[in-house]
């Protein structure tokens, strides 16, 4: 089972290296900023990440880890231990380079529906804008329960929107099954406890400042990306603008809480 099932996320291999996008990242985030490829703000993410339950003890997995910037908000504000997993080789290689100093986190290049050397080994498994590539959102959350300590959660920020006529859209290289998916209730089928925050509000707030400072720098951002790539990734903020004004664009956080002991027999 240890094949990955999701296609590395090659837009990222591209985008990470794009410098004027970086310069947008820097802008919206100020001194937060550390290579995040997603909405979230850091102060969200701490006071989520405490209400799902990790504490100074715990030990973190940051599925989809992008940059590893997430992995050293949480080392840090919280002051626990973890891993940082991409499939993308760069990105892995991104954290790796963020996070070996502190020698808190140990970032690998590995797929994240691959539990195997790993069950029961983490406390909370945390996955920020990274479940949209998964083909199989059920094997997702059975191998993502598995890896929880009993009493241990997952923490899953994620977007999903849909059309005028309420189909899901997938954006660009992502998975229709997970643009698809009721992932509240795939969590719940892998044995969690679900509870769902809605934090739309804080996700347009992000897309309206990145637009602004995207905007600001179209000139140096199309000379990188080349006219059609800017045209192409220019447009999906455009999609995403829209689907938030019509209430077709939600942004959840998801934990799922694990039983805080092991079940030795069938039923509750
Ligand atoms: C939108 S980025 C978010 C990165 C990071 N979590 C952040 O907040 O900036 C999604 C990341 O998920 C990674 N990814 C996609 N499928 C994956 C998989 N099957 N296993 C591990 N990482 C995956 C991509 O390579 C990419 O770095």
């Amino acid at each position: 089972m240890s094949q990955p099932t999701a296609p590395p996320a090659r837009e990222y291999d591209e985008y990470n290296g794009a410098p004027a996008l970086v310069e947008v990242g820097r802008a919206v985030f100020g001194e937060d900023y550390r290579g995040q490829k997603s909405s979230v703000w850091p102060a969200d993410l701490v006071a989520m990440t405490r209400r799902a339950g990790l504490d100074t003890s715990g030990h973190f997995l940051d599925a989809g880890c992008g940059s590893g910037w997430a992995s050293a908000v949480l080392s840090e504000q919280i002051g626990c231990t973890g891993e940082a997993w991409d499939v993308s080789a760069s990105n892995a290689a991104l954290a790796h380079d963020l996070l070996a100093p502190a020698g808190r986190v140990t970032a690998r290049q590995r797929d994240f529906h691959n539990t195997d050397g790993y069950e029961h080994a983490f406390g909370l498994v945390l996955s920020i804008g990274a479940v949209y590539w998964s083909d199989d959102p059920t094997r997702l959350a059975r191998s993502w329960a598995a890896l929880l300590r009993p009493g241990g959660a997952v923490l899953v920020f994620l977007s999903q929107l849909v059309d005028d006529d309420g189909a899901p859209i997938a954006l660009a290289g992502t998975s229709p099954t997970a643009a698809a998916c009721d992932w509240p209730a795939t969590f719940a089928a892998a044995g969690l406890d679900v509870e769902v925050s809605d934090q739309t509000s804080r996700f347009v707030l992000w897309l309206d400042r990145w637009t602004t400072e995207l905007d600001a720098r179209r000139d140096a951002v199309e000379r990188e990306l080349g006219t059609d790539g800017w045209a192409e990734f220019r447009g999906r903020f455009d999609a995403l603008h829209l689907a938030a004004a019509d209430g077709r664009l939600v942004r959840t956080a998801l934990i799922g809480r694990a039983a805080a002991q092991v079940s030795g027999g069938a039923g509750r």
